[in-house]
């Protein structure tokens, strides 16, 4: 089985947005893949998601009251087959803390997957309002969409 791993910079908003949404994407297509999320700072560490994440996702039927922040750590690369940055800081991040070429492989921006959305990030919605989390929303279900189309992650 296939382990995906969204990374963003706290681990309470746009990540653990991707977790829920991806994995409920696939769960929908009967596809089964772990998808996990973690952040590359240490902020917020076993916080639960952010409440405005936690509602935006609420409105979709989407729950996830059970997740709790994590840093990333160098060993996920070797724990997961496909790692997913936000935004083009996190992958800055992810990209220097891999210490050969498989690992730099399993990294992505997110939106690169979605046809025409080449280096686009998912902006940080923490300092926003709450229409910058059902954006983050928007964003990510189009690659939730994507991402269960491809065969490689079957
Ligand atoms: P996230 O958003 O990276 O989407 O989880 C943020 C959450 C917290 C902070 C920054 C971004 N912070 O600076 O505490």
């Amino acid at each position: 089985m296939k382990k995906i791993l969204m990374v963003c910079l706290g681990n309470i908003c746009r990540s653990p947005m991707a977790e829920g949404i991806v994995r409920e994407e696939f769960k929908h297509a009967g596809i089964e893949v772990v998808v996990d999320s973690a952040g590359t700072a240490a902020y917020h560490i076993g916080e639960p998601a952010d409440h405005r994440a936690q509602e935006e996702l609420r409105k979709h039927d989407i729950d996830i009251s059970e997740e709790r922040a994590q840093q990333f750590i160098p060993e996920f690369f070797a724990d997961y087959d496909f790692i997913f940055a936000m935004d083009e800081s996190n992958y800055a991040d992810l990209l220097s803390q891999a210490t050969n070429g498989e690992e730099r492989d399993k990294v992505r921006m997110l939106m690169d997957i979605v046809e025409g959305e080449n280096n686009i990030p998912i902006p940080d919605p923490y300092y926003q309002e709450d229409e910058g989390f059902a954006r983050v929303y928007k964003m990510i279900k189009r690659a939730a969409e994507v991402l269960v189309e491809e065969d490689i992650y079957k």
